[in-house]
């Protein structure tokens, strides 16, 4: 595959560290020595859909290319407010495409998990422009009296357009079942006949065991990408990681001995947003003109299941 069109867009809202000092027990020094964060964009009045079509359009004319040019769109999703139909539904509905479409849903390993998926289907040959939307709301899965998670995330939609091409040199995705570490939980319609236990419960973390999972599982993508690749550590401009935590990527840095400037980060201005953050780095950058032809770039993420996912490509945009 190759990348040829990157879009993005951010609900309104901008909540700072501050602002959260007047709700919860907690400080802007905390926050921003702990994760790296210091503000993120999150949802009022906006829908998710709207935001997920709003970055999608970007992508397409970024592409050069209207929503009948598209023969697939694969949504990468946690929650949104519709189970059903598909958030891939509701944007088509919203951009005015009807191919294909369904939800993935990998966490925060979304994005590189619905890579690996275009990949198949242009190298089988079935579909040839695919559109792939990552968008998410994570604000709304999180208990907002929880100082230790409701800190941590943005909400967003990055998109991407990809066609058959040669960008993608490697790429590796896993899962790892832990449901002890990171999940949420919601209740279904009752119905007469249920006996099981069901509970209701917002974002579980245990924020040092992600922590240390996330880089001891993305040291090894990123090591297996390379090796696949063939490709030494210092011949790649940027490692992109998802942007979950300052000191994850740093941690991840440090063991790959490489300087600040080739893992670029978005995290104090946007919060973990789930999946959609690594597109949405892939678009800044692309806009702002750092992304050059030939760079050599890995994209590495991390999330609940645990899943985890890394890919090397070759920019040729
Ligand atoms: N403000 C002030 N104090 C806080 C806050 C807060 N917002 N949150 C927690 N604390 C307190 C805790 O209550 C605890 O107090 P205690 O010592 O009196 O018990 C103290 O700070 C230390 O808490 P820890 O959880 O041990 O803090 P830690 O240094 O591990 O940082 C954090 C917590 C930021 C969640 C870290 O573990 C982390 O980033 N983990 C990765 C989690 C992550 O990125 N999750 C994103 C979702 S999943 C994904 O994208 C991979």
């Amino acid at each position: 595959m190759k990348i040829i069109g990157t879009g993005r867009a951010h609900p309104a809202f901008t909540l700072t560290n501050a602002m959260l000092e007047e709700i919860l027990d907690t400080s802007n020094e905390w926050i921003v020595e702990r994760t790296g964060i210091s503000q993120r964009q999150i949802i009022t009045n906006e829908k998710l859909e709207e935001l997920a079509a709003e970055a999608a359009r970007n992508a397409l004319d970024d592409a050069g290319l209207s929503p009948s040019d598209i023969d697939l769109v694969i949504c990468s999703n946690v929650v949104n407010e519709y189970v059903t139909p598909s958030l891939g539904c509701l944007v088509e509905g919203l951009i005015g495409a009807s191919c294909p479409t369904y939800d993935i849903n990998a966490a925060c390993s979304g994005f590189v998990y619905a890579l690996s998926t275009a990949e198949a289907y242009l190298r089988s040959g079935m579909f040839e422009r695919i559109l792939i939307v990552c968008a998410e709301e994570p604000t709304r899965m999180v208990n907002w009296r929880d100082r230790a998670t409701c800190v941590l995330f943005g909400d967003a939609a990055g998109a991407i357009v990809v066609t058959a091409g040669d960008d993608l040199k490697a790429i590796r995705i896993t899962a790892n079942p832990k449901r002890e570490v990171l999940r949420y939980e919601r209740v279904l319609e009752p119905t007469p006949y249920i006996t099981k236990e069901e509970r209701d419960v917002p974002l579980f973390m245990n924020g040092r065991e992600v922590f240390k999972t996330a880089v001891t599982s993305s040291i090894a993508d990123v090591e297996s990408v390379l090796s696949e690749a063939g490709v030494n550590k210092d011949e790649v401009k940027y490692y992109i990681l998802h942007q979950a935590n300052i000191r994850i990527i740093d941690s991840i840095r440090e063991h790959f001995r490489q300087p600040v400037e080739k893992f670029p980060r978005n995290v104090d201005r946007f919060g973990n947003t789930s999946s959609a953050s690594i597109p949405l780095m892939l678009d800044q950058m692309s806009r702002e003109g750092q992304l050059r032809k030939g760079d050599k770039i890995v994209l590495s993420a991390f999330g609940a299941g645990f899943t985890t996912a890394a890919c090397l490509i070759e920019w040729s945009k």
